[in-house]
């Protein structure tokens, strides 16, 4: 097919290199070359024409940002409530108010961190619909790195529908989240690079256990540390039976009784036994959250029983995520795993005392003046003031 020049400015053969370049901006001089037929010394030549003429900036290699790359892999989900005006009647329709908003807990923790300040990659499996171009334009407001998102033609963005009673309480719910089923190792190591150049990486348990043992086994390399979170009891069936790839794993009490087929923890000793226990099946550490009655950490030299921090509940949904977001920010500023633990613990507060799941209101020095107000301790070594 003959090309036209795109500008007056440019030859056909200027054209066809910029054409080739812009597709691929990694491609090496000798691959042009080799696709367009010219000698090497031609696409130099080119090449040379394009910068002076400013049609290429400049040419090298990309390098991950400084100071650690978070990439967030799991669930992201359209949650609509419905709030019954009456008492509900089955079998007919209710009036009712309706509400929609964002959820899924690694969207949640990728919104939170942005938030916060980093810019966090995102991977999950949307449905080419309104629900997924909805979730994909707001974390892309929040700065948040959704170019490697799967849109799946055909498929159904995940979907959780409650129904609640007119005192609010939880009559029905519904979940559709078939989409991530279809996220497979494969799509994971196509986008490799995205993974292997973070720090640390967060998945939770929507992803199946082929996936999540894709990321724990670092098929494509790398030298991420991995965090993963439970999301609910029967999901928890998808973990591995080896822990020894989780760097860090997050579960409540209820999770950590299904994990190790074992009673509920009873008591702040019973949660550090059983995060203990965790440790034994190969998880680097494990925080283990008792909701008011706070968390148990262990594991890599640290034991801790960490009172929550007081809160006026105003909205339990995305205590968890929050928690999530705030110990990773800790971790990725440097602080030591009690100290970020305990700024999770903050997190999720200032979560449970706003409406929705994810605070909009929330900065890095908001954190930062919040924990000296309630006088959460810092890390003895963390450098920053930065929360
Ligand atoms: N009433 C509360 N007051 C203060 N902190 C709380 C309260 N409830 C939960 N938290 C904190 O919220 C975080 C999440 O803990 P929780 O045990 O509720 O996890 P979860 O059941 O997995 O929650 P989620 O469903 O949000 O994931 C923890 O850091 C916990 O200490
Ligand atoms: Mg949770």
């Amino acid at each position: 097919m003959p090309i036209t020049p795109i500008t007056e400015d440019l030859t056909t053969q200027e054209t066809a290199v910029l054409a080739l370049i812009a597709r691929n901006p990694f491609i090496g001089q000798q691959e042009i070359a080799e696709t367009l037929g010219f000698a090497r010394s031609t696409v130099a030549a080119h090449v040379s024409s394009l910068t002076r003429k400013g049609f290429l900036l400049g040419r090298g290699y990309v390098l991950p940002p400084q100071g650690g790359r978070v990439v967030c892999v799991g669930g992201a989900v359209m949650d609509r409530s419905y709030r019954l005006l009456a008492p509900a009647r089955m079998e007919t329709s209710n009036p009712a108010e309706g509400a929609r908003s964002h959820g899924g807990v690694a969207r949640n923790v990728a919104e939170n961190l942005a938030l916060l300040g980093h810019r966090p990659g995102f991977v999950s499996a949307l449905g080419d619909d309104e629900a997924g171009r909805r979730l994909l334009d707001h974390l892309r407001g929040r700065g948040v790195d959704v170019s490697r998102v799967l849109t799946l033609p055909g498929a159904h963005t995940a979907e959780y529908v409650a129904l609640l009673d007119p005192s609010g309480e939880l009559v029905l719910a519904a979940a559709d989240m078939a989409v991530f089923d279809r996220l497979t190792p494969e799509d994971l190591l196509r986008i490799w690079p995205h993974f292997a150049a973070a720090s640390w990486v967060f998945a939770d348990a929507n992803l199946t256990p082929e996936a999540l043992a894709c990321l724990c086994a670092r098929q494509g390399g790398g030298s991420y540390r991995l965090a993963v979170d439970a999301v609910s009891v029967p999901k928890t069936r998808r973990l591995p039976a080896d822990l020894a790839g989780i760097d860090l794993l997050f579960l409540n009490a209820d999770e950590a009784a299904a994990v190790l087929n074992a009673p509920r923890a009873a008591s702040g000793e019973e949660a550090l036994a059983a995060a203990r226990a965790l440790c034994a099946k190969g998880a680097g550490q494990v925080r283990l959250s008792m909701g008011a009655a706070g968390v148990a950490l262990a594991g890599r030299g640290v034991e801790a029983l960490l009172p929550a921090v007081p809160a006026q509940v105003v909205d339990v949904t995305g205590a968890g995520d929050a928690a999530i977001a705030g110990t990773l920010h800790g971790l990725l500023k440097g602080r030591d795993a009690v100290s970020a633990a305990r700024l999770g613990s903050l997190m999720a507060a200032l979560a449970l005392e706003a409406p929705g799941a994810v605070r909009g209101d929330l900065t890095s020095e908001f954190l930062a003046a919040q924990a000296e107000l309630r006088s959460i301790p810092a890390a003895a070594g963390a450098h920053g003031e930065d929360a």
